[in-house]
């Protein structure tokens, strides 16, 4: 598929997705969201990709919601699919075997927070606005706000939020622990690809491991949740890479992972 709202490049085992529609502040559209479902999954299958980063073009977003002009006179089944094709592929993001951070840029605002809501972890810059205001335009979150936000900040914070619409600075976001990291500006990405780069070296299989058991476990009772997390854990000694780790360890060396 050919790129037309985002650039997407692979290097050193870290693929880099940016939203490049800057004079909309990278609001997304249908086509947008799109070619962000194709590049997962390209991501998804393409074993030189080890780890997903997301930003946004230009200085002043990461993306700045749903495109609101497409959404304006759509109708409920409309809607529905609009939605649900959001939802469909944050959830594929979600759900993606190998770590994906959010290098954010600027505003992430309605379903630009959820998008970046989705990811495993978020870096933010000095600069970064953070917000639900769907409430703001007659709306409330369609693609996992409602959900994900208070399972990562809690419920009260979540639906001061929601209910209120204010947007947050990347400080108060980094309080309520909405983002891992704040950075000036222009280390944003160069701090974001290093500790890309150190995951990327990472056992593989091991990472995909401990993704699935923190996913797949958080919303079950504690009992089967450990289940899940000790069949994961028995499953990395499968894998050469959790030979190679140990072997490494015991005789004292760095330790050569190959992915296997
Ligand atoms: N959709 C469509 N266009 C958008 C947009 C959006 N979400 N956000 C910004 N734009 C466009 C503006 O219309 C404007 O276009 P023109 O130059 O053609 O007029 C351009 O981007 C620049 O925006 P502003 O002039 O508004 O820039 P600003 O600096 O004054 O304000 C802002 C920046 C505070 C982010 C403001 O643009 C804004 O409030 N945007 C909307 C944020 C929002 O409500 N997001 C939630 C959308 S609903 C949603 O996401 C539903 C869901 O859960 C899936």
């Amino acid at each position: 598929m050919a790129y037309d709202n985002i650039l997407f490049t692979v290097d050193g085992g870290v693929a880099t997705l940016t939203f490049n529609r800057p004079k909309a502040l990278n609001a997304m559209n249908s086509a947008t969201m799109a070619e962000l479902s194709d590049a997962v999954s390209h991501c998804r299958k393409d074993d030189a990709v080890k780890v997903l980063v997301l930003t946004g073009a230009g200085e002043k977003a990461f993306v700045a919601g749903a495109d609101i002009s497409q959404m304006q006179d759509l109708r409920p089944q409309e809607a529905l699919a609009f939605m649900e094709a959001g939802q469909e592929t944050l959830r594929q993001i979600e759900t993606l075997p190998k770590p994906v951070i959010a290098a954010v840029n600027g505003y992430a605002l309605g379903g630009g927070a959820e998008i970046a809501l989705a990811c495993d972890i978020r870096f933010a810059s000095e600069k970064a606005v953070f917000g639900q205001p769907e409430i703001l335009i007659g709306l409330i979150p369609g693609w996992g706000g409602t959900q994900r936000l208070p399972r990562i900040i809690g419920m009260g914070r979540a639906k001061e939020l929601i209910l209120g619409g204010a947007q947050i600075d990347a400080k108060r976001a980094y309080e309520i622990g909405l983002v891992n990291r704040i950075l000036p500006p222009e280390q944003l990405m160069e701090e974001t690809l290093k500790f890309a780069r150190k995951l990327a070296e990472m056992p593989g299989f091991a990472l995909k491991m401990a993704k699935h058991a923190v996913n797949y476990g958080y919303d079950l009772a504690l009992d089967n949740a450990c289940r899940l997390e000790v069949e994961c854990c028995a499953q990395c000694f499968s894998t050469d890479d959790q030979k190679e780790g140990m072997k490494a360890f015991l005789e004292k060396r760095k330790p050569a992972f190959k992915g296997k």
